[in-house]
């Protein structure tokens, strides 16, 4: 199912100038597949994103994109390869002055100067529909409940038609009705248009649907102490720590 290695980092440490969040990470995200992202609060789960992104360079080892160091090539390019990528951030990050379809068009309009404001528009709402938003673009994100920008920020992050997805904790704030049709989303998004997607999660019922490869950032050693599929590391022979962390539930957040 999953294809080749698209994205991989090789002994990466992340982190802020001299403080090491997490280190010795080494891990492959294959072409389709859906990466999913662990540990617990502060673990740096969010920060790994943003350096995975190529908003933050690596403090010691590589990115590879494609099997190319990702930081070894100069800004023009990386801004290139960064048009691949659909960012969906942990709090949504709409623009509170514009609608949802100016929050959606920005990026393709940025991207795409030759498509007209009509056009624009029917892409947008094209995006919303998809995210269970058809209607919405007019509203501001301050006249939408949580779960709805949720929602809108996603349309955003697949403006682009992203090649690789991130998502950090979208399920987060949303009711299960809701988190359901988002996993199958994500699943509707691998399997029909081969999307990879790397996901920050902590919801078990999550991870069960969607998850193909699964890495475990720990706190006390400050590096991944798990990495393969979910059964692998609910199995025996996983670190206790990952195996009380997945037995215990995963919904309610230790903070
Ligand atoms: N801009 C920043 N500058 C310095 N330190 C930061 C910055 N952002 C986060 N940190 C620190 O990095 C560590 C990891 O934070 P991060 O947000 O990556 O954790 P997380 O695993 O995403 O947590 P959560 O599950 O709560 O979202 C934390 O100790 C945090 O205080
Ligand atoms: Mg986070």
């Amino acid at each position: 199912m999953a294809g080749e290695v698209l994205l991989a980092a090789e002994g990466l440490s992340v982190g802020y100038g001299r403080r090491v969040v997490q280190h010795d990470l080494n891990f492959a995200i294959r072409r389709g597949e859906v990466f999913v992202v662990m540990g617990g609060s502060g673990t740096g789960k969010s920060t790994l994103l943003r350096h995975l992104i190529g908003l933050q360079a690596p403090l010691a080892g590589r990115v590879l994109l494609d099997g190319e160091d990702f930081w070894a090539r100069p800004a023009q390019a990386r801004a290139v390869l960064q048009q691949r990528f659909g960012v969906l951030y942990q709090d949504g990050a709409l623009w509170s002055g514009m609608t949802l379809r100016e929050n959606i068009s920005l990026p393709l309009a940025a991207y795409h100067p030759q498509l007209t404001g009509d056009e624009l528009a029917e892409l947008a709402a094209l995006k919303l529909a998809l995210v269970g938003l058809a209607g919405c673009d007019l509203l501001y994100p301050a006249q939408l409940s949580g779960g709805m920008r949720k929602r809108a920020g996603l349309a955003r992050a697949l403006a682009l038609d992203p090649e690789i997805l991130f998502f950090d904790e979208p399920s987060a704030g949303l009711d299960p009705l809701n988190a359901q049709a988002l996993d199958e989303l994500i699943l509707q998004l691998r399997d029909g248009l081969g999307t990879t997607i790397v996901l920050v999660t902590h919801e078990l019922p999550s991870i069960r649907a969607v998850a193909d490869t699964c890495l475990f950032l720990d706190a006390a050693s400050r590096t991944q102490i798990a990495l393969g599929p979910l059964h692998q590391l609910q199995g025996e022979d996983a670190h206790p720590t990952v195996r009380r962390f997945l037995r215990r539930g995963l919904g309610s957040k230790e903070k």
